[in-house]
């Protein structure tokens, strides 16, 4: 049992296999955190409980005898709003009178089995008995606000999840300026935060340090996750790294405008709270209505970062990505886009077909210009109708031919845009967002449909599944390429513009999970320009997105690298395209792009008819060394040997299938030496006692000599040079 509750004490205890988690509610009613952290077994830990007189630090007014009784300086499972902690708060609640204050009490409690959902949105779920949820009710006694505090539990994989509900007991509306899903306080010691910054073209790379007093906030207010900013922070002892120590991450389960803000307070802890942005944010709760906030996974791992990240990965492959994908292998794609761009024929593309059927790939994924009057990025989102001109006949002619050649057939689109000059725009100006007697700001011309909107989300579902069931679809690419501006609906009035973002949000899962209910056999992948929305609430509806719109195999090192320590490698899409590459100008050989490729899933984009015989025997080699050892990849354990970011000499990682019989070692030469010294690693994660055989030279040597010897690659000269070697247990 993951979940204790000591009634009597109204002491609360949450284990997973290395974690324990506790609270309690204390005899004012104050729901209290006491620990989290490296499991304490059945161990009482309220003799930790620490309290001072703080000045200036107030006193409830039925304590104000107990001068060192200060919500201030507790330590909370929720903080509350107004009623002296000022620390960062988890809601802010304003009433009819223009009052803000929110003072919650215990109320009960309820031991539930398996997971709770998350109303209208994605979540982590069960897969037959391996959760326990646990709802604390709370109630801010004069306002009638009530507040239901949910803790999964996942006990194999050390995960709990949290989100906080909110339900209008009183008669008048509630006005929510802000409305976090989770608190943590960690009542002692120094902590690092790392988090994953970046820019279109360059996600995710990894920046640590040390979190000072005062508040620090990582969000986006960009109405999506975004490239800028993850929803997902690690706090790490600042001595832990990858193999040792002390770590915590806290990753949302939401795809739009997001908060995870920290505060070290006076007395030296550290508090995180993680939920929705709060910019622009007001929800007005009705009486007798509720308001679900996202979820949070929360993981500990006292053993390094690796057991954090793979405690993640494997959540999210398991609980959180659906359908038959989920672990299947997913087909090896070659994708128009940077063969092409808009300047594609149906000929051009069947001539593409032709050449990656001869080569091995399996899968043909069309790309942006195959509707309305799209043939540059100025205009036809919206009219969601195949230019059967460009294309030479119907969508359904081209892809037969296509599946003929044995291969599927995949489509993109970009549902949740419109661009001006269509017969969408024309016909319904007001179901995009703008601000009435204002210019709308343009991102790649086009602007965003409001999603907020019940009769825009019915639209796009019937044109899409429209399109989907008029054609043999196999794969959707979906695509969101530009962020949110002039948000405004023309549907709502006034005092509920603050919804709008939120709404937005919840009108997209609506979407997307109608359409994947409907066409459960069809693997989407998610995208927003490369990885702006790499989050795990797109990956509930779509096992795989897009990484990165920087295909350069060299930078790729750093944006999986620092995808990887929240998100699996399988849920990576990532392609071999053309040199030099068009990001960057750089080149690098068909080999070290394939490798960096086949950290993921794996596809191509380039002009197939453009490549040298060379280059073609290399690819039909790749796609016979993909097939063996994806599922490692896929499945297993995986292991940063150096840092992507920082080391600039070479680059190496490593992946170990969950059974341990067989490993993959990759590295990377980012930057050769003269006269050089040994690459040299320390594999991990594999049997001390077993004996493992490199399968390309023969050569045998057992799982303790690796670990604890190492392994020392030859020397390799040239630009970019790489090897992945495969070692299989004897
Ligand atoms: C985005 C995607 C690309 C491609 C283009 C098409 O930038 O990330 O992969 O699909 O849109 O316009």
């Amino acid at each position: 049992m993951s979940i204790h509750v000591n009634e009597q004490q109204k002491l609360f205890t949450l284990h997973t296999k290395n974690s324990s988690y506790q609270f309690f509610a204390d005899e004012h009613g104050y729901l209290e955190h006491l620990y989290y952290g490296a499991p304490i077994g059945e161990a009482d830990m309220r003799y930790m409980r620490y309290f001072s007189d703080c000045g200036f630090s107030p006193n409830p007014y039925d304590l104000r005898g107990q001068r060192q009784f200060s919500l201030d300086t507790l330590s909370q499972e929720y903080s509350g709003y107004g009623c002296g902690d000022f620390r960062l708060n988890g809601v802010q609640p304003e009433y009819a009178d223009g009052s803000r204050s929110a003072d919650f009490h215990y109320q009960g409690y309820e031991k539930i089995q398996g997971k709770y959902a998350v109303q209208g949105m994605p979540a982590c779920y069960d897969n037959g008995g391996e959760w326990e949820t646990l709802r604390i009710d709370l109630k801010d006694e004069v306002s009638g606000l009530e507040l239901q505090l949910y803790y999964g539990v996942c006990e194999k994989l050390d995960v709990i999840t949290r989100c906080a509900v909110f339900h209008n007991g009183s008669s008048d509306t509630i006005r929510l300026h802000k409305a976090a899903s989770a608190c943590l306080d960690l009542p002692f010691g120094d902590w690092d935060v790392i988090h994953f910054q970046g820019r279109h073209c360059m996600e995710r790379i990894p920046q640590r340090q040390r979190i000072p007093h005062g508040i620090q906030t990582i969000s986006s207010q960009r109405g999506a996750s975004s490239h800028q900013h993850n929803p997902f922070v690690i706090l790490a002892n600042p001595s832990t790294t990858e193999t040792a120590g002390e770590c915590y991450g806290a990753m949302l389960v939401y795809s739009g405008s997001f908060a995870i803000e920290l505060e070290k307070s006076q007395l030296q802890s550290t508090r995180l709270v993680a939920g929705i942005g709060t910019d622009s944010f007001l929800w007005n709760l009705k009486e007798g209505d509720t308001f679900w906030t996202p979820e949070v996974i929360f993981s500990f791992s006292n053993s390094g970062l690796e057991t954090l990240s793979n405690s993640y990965q494997e959540l999210l492959r398991k609980n959180v990505c659906r359908g038959p994908y989920k672990n299947a292998p997913r087909p090896i794609l070659i994708n128009n886009w940077e063969a092409t761009y808009f300047d594609f024929t149906g000929e051009k593309l069947l001539n593409i077909a032709k050449e990656a059927q001869s080569l091995g790939i399996e899968m043909l994924v069309l790309d942006d210009g195959w509707f309305g009057t799209r043939n540059d990025d100025t205009d036809g989102l919206g009219d969601w109708f195949v230019n059967e001109e460009k294309l030479g006949g119907n969508l359904q002619q081209l892809i037969e031919k296509i599946n003929q050649l044995g291969l599927k057939f995949g489509l993109w689109v970009e549902p949740e845009a419109i661009c001006i000059p269509t017969k969408l725009y024309q016909q319904h100006p007001d179901w995009a967002f703008q601000i009435p007697g204002r210019k709308p700001t343009m991102g790649r011309c086009e602007l965003i449909l409001d999603l907020s909107r019940k009769e825009v989300v019915d639209y796009l579902y019937e044109r899409i599944h429209d399109i989907l069931s008029n054609h043999h679809i196999e794969y959707v690419k979906w695509d969101m390429n530009r962020h949110m501006t002039d948000v405004f609906s023309a549907a709502l009035p006034a005092h509920q513009q603050g919804e709008v973002k939120h709404r937005y949000m919840l009108g997209l899962y609506d979407l997307l999970e109608r359409l994947t209910q409907a066409f459960p056999e069809i693997l989407f992948e998610g995208c927003s320009g490369g990885g702006g929305r790499f989050d795990a609430g797109m990956l509930y509806y779509s096992p795989q997105i897009w990484c990165s719109d920087d295909t350069d195999a060299v930078h790729r090192l750093q944006i999986q690298y620092g995808t990887s320590f929240g998100y699996p490698y399988s849920a990576m899409g990532s392609h071999v395209s053309a040199v030099p590459n068009h990001q960057t100008g750089r080149s690098v050989p068909m080999s070290t792009r394939g490798i960096v490729a086949m950290s993921g899933a794996f596809g191509y984009e380039l002009d197939l008819q453009q490549l040298t015989p060379q280059d073609k025997e290399e690819i039909r080699l790749q796609i016979q060394q993909y097939r063996k050892r994806s599922a490692i990849v896929s499945n297993g354990r995986q292991y940063r040997l150096t840092n992507a970011v920082e080391d600039r000499y070479f680059t190496a990682w490593q992946f170990v299938s969950q059974d341990g019989t067989e490993a993959l070692l990759n590295l990377v030469v980012l930057n050769p030496q003269a006269n050089p010294w040994g690459m040299h690693v320390r594999l991990r994660g594999l049997q001390e006692d077993a004996q493992y055989k490199d399968i390309a030279s023969g050569k045998v040597y057992s799982g303790a000599a690796l670990m604890n010897g190492g392994y020392t690659f030859p020397t390799m000269q040239g630009d970019y040079a790489s090897t992945c070697i495969h070692f299989v247990k004897e």
